[in-house]
């Protein structure tokens, strides 16, 4: 007799072997790995000022919007996570939760950043994580494979754009596959990054961007100058036109969405089924589900694709679909790419 098809509730969707391409090193640190960060910190300097991570960032508040969103970082998580031990301890355990959230590939991006104060240059930092995504991949018990990507913050000069892209081709053989344009979407004028781009893509350096987030980085002369650097993905995608549309599917450029975000961030008009990734899904690009910054949202992975079945009626058959055109857009290349395509191709969950 056949067994009954198992429901596509969030224990398959923690099952589902899935594809991460958009999510921010600090912005993944849950909760409650910057409140153990904030302990040891106590232990080791009883006079700590700074303030508890459970009552800064109150566990269940996920209603940042874009006006509180970018301070979080720069007036909190930074001056905690502001050592080599907080860099390391919160890399670990980002890591982790992606892998148990039935994370196979991933790729996590981080802004390089000094902190002079601890004798940490931006290469040290980069150093640093990609050491412990190293290490992580050379373990073979790790399901999970992992690569990096470098932000360029929209508030960063041109001088400190071309360090990044220093830094990326440095680290390229150890694991840097790209690089972002991220950072406040109210700030910067993107013209000053333009040369930065052109040199990465010449030399092979994939890029993705954070692209019309919002309205006020949506206009016409900043998403042509975007993508008159030919992206190879792009984050986001809210504010765009059909004549952008069509650019985009013209140039088959993969959209990496992020609907929890999205929504609580209140980026979007309405909630989940008016999310546009229900019209992306329609179109012939690759369509990447992804988290942004779970730290902050607190929705894994596995919780956005149950979000996307439930509000968009997937089936097996589209979900499978959907995570096999996600793979063409990788960043790492073809054994990646074969890794995944085996992987979706005998995953057992399908026919179960
Ligand atoms: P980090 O680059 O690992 O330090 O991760 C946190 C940083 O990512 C923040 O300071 C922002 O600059 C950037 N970031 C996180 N989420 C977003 C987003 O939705 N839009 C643009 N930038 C973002
Ligand atoms: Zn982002």
């Amino acid at each position: 007799m056949p067994t009954a098809a198992a429901p596509l509730d969030i224990a398959f969707a923690r099952r589902l072997p899935k594809i991460e391409l958009h999510a921010h090193l600090t912005g993944s640190i849950s909760r409650e790995c910057l409140h153990d960060i904030w302990e040891l910190k106590r232990v080791q300097d009883p006079s700590l000022q700074l303030e508890d991570p459970l009552v800064a960032i109150p566990p269940g508040k996920v209603d940042y919007d874009i006006n509180t969103f970018f301070p979080l970082f720069s007036s909190y998580i930074y001056k905690l996570c502001n050592d080599i031990a907080s860099i390391k301890h919160s890399t670990k355990a980002v890591l982790s939760d992606f892998q148990s959230d039935g994370v196979v590939y991933l790729e996590l991006r981080t802004t390089p950043r000094a902190i002079p104060d601890q004798n940490i240059t931006k290469d040290l930092y980069v150093k640093t994580v990609i050491s412990l995504l190293k290490e992580h991949n050379e373990d073979q018990s790790n399901a999970m494979r992992v690569f990096l990507i470098l932000s360029i913050d929209r508030r960063n000069t041109a001088t400190e754009a071309e360090e990044v892209i220093d830094l990326a081709i440095k680290y390229r053989s150890a694991g840097v596959v790209g690089i972002d344009l991220c950072g406040d979407p109210a700030r910067g004028d993107v013209r000053i990054f333009t040369g930065a781009f052109a040199r990465a893509k010449a030399v092979g350096i994939k890029v993705t961007l954070h692209f019309a987030e919002i309205a006020e980085s949506a206009t016409d002369e900043e998403l042509h100058t975007l993508l008159s650097w030919q992206p190879n993905r792009l984050g986001h995608v809210i504010h765009v036109s059909d004549e952008m549309q069509k650019a985009i599917i013209r140039q088959n450029i993969g959209v990496e969405l992020c609907l929890s975000c999205n929504v609580h961030a209140k980026m979007i008009a309405g909630s989940y089924p008016d999310h546009h990734f229900g019209t992306w899904r329609h179109s012939s690009v690759p369509v990447v589900l992804c988290t942004d910054d779970v730290g902050v949202f607190c929705s894994p992975l596995s919780k956005e694709y149950h979000l996307a079945i439930k509000h968009f009626d997937l089936d097996k058959g589209q979900l499978k679909e959907l995570c096999e055109r996600a793979i063409g857009s990788i960043f790492s290349g073809i054994n990646e790419q074969s890794r995944l395509n085996m992987i979706y191709s005998e995953w057992e969950g399908w026919v179960t």
